[in-house]
């Protein structure tokens, strides 16, 4: 993997983690973390006081992320392998922030749905739900979101018990790559959503 892509995950990429909302203590889930782009800076911004569970399907990539985490001696940062699944293994309410970044299209829509469920489920009241939505309609459109605009996407996100509380467009990646792009924050629609971002 490209050196400057490897910097970013403990540099620029704390930074974005940061403006996402993700602060010291929390304890966070990423969903197909893949080789954790985003868990890495995220496991540095919640610190010592905080956890990230790492969880995907694919063993492989997996095993680049644990070799990762030994080199940056990241002892918050818990790697899980699951079976794909929509299942999350973490008790009612427990959990900061749940991130699902550029996953979303690979799952079927009834297991997106379940996903929705295990989410909210998992979430504290004042948790969020962080979505880096891609491969829609209007970009480059693949596997289950071939049909679906972006706003398809947030309103089904919006139907299920979120509402969206922030939007944040920096540089980040995107297949090994830097990208321009946009990440949406939906808190949960029982609590205030605007209590989450008074950073
Ligand atoms: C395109 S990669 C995105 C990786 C990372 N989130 C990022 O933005 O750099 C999608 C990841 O989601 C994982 N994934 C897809 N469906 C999954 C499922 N049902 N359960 C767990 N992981 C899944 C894939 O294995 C893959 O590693």
């Amino acid at each position: 993997m490209q050196d400057e892509i490897i910097r970013w995950e403990t540099n620029g990429g704390v930074e974005f983690i940061k403006k996402t909302g993700i602060q010291a203590g929390h304890r966070v889930i990423d969903f197909g973390t893949r080789v954790g782009h985003y868990s890495i800076p995220a496991a540095i911004v919640v610190g010592q006081s905080g956890y990230v569970y790492a969880i995907d399907k694919e063993k492989r990539d997996l095993d680049v992320l644990e070799v990762k985490k030994k080199k940056l001696d990241l002892h918050n940062l818990e790697i899980r392998h699951i079976d794909g699944n929509p299942i999350l293994d973490f008790i009612n309410k427990t959990i900061d922030v749940v991130m699902c970044y550029d996953v979303l299209h690979l799952l079927r829509k009834e297991d997106r749905i379940a996903l929705y469920g295990e989410i909210s489920r998992v979430l504290k009241p004042s948790g969020f739900f962080s979505v880096f939505p891609k491969h829609v309609i209007e970009d480059n459109p693949v596997e289950y979101f071939t049909h679906m605009h972006l706003e398809d996407v947030k309103q089904e996100i919006q139907s299920l018990k979120f509402k969206l509380a922030n939007k944040i467009c920096d540089t980040m990646i995107h297949d090994d790559r830097f990208a321009y792009d946009c990440v949406f924050v939906y808190g949960k629609t029982e609590y205030d959503c605007h209590q989450v971002f008074t950073m």
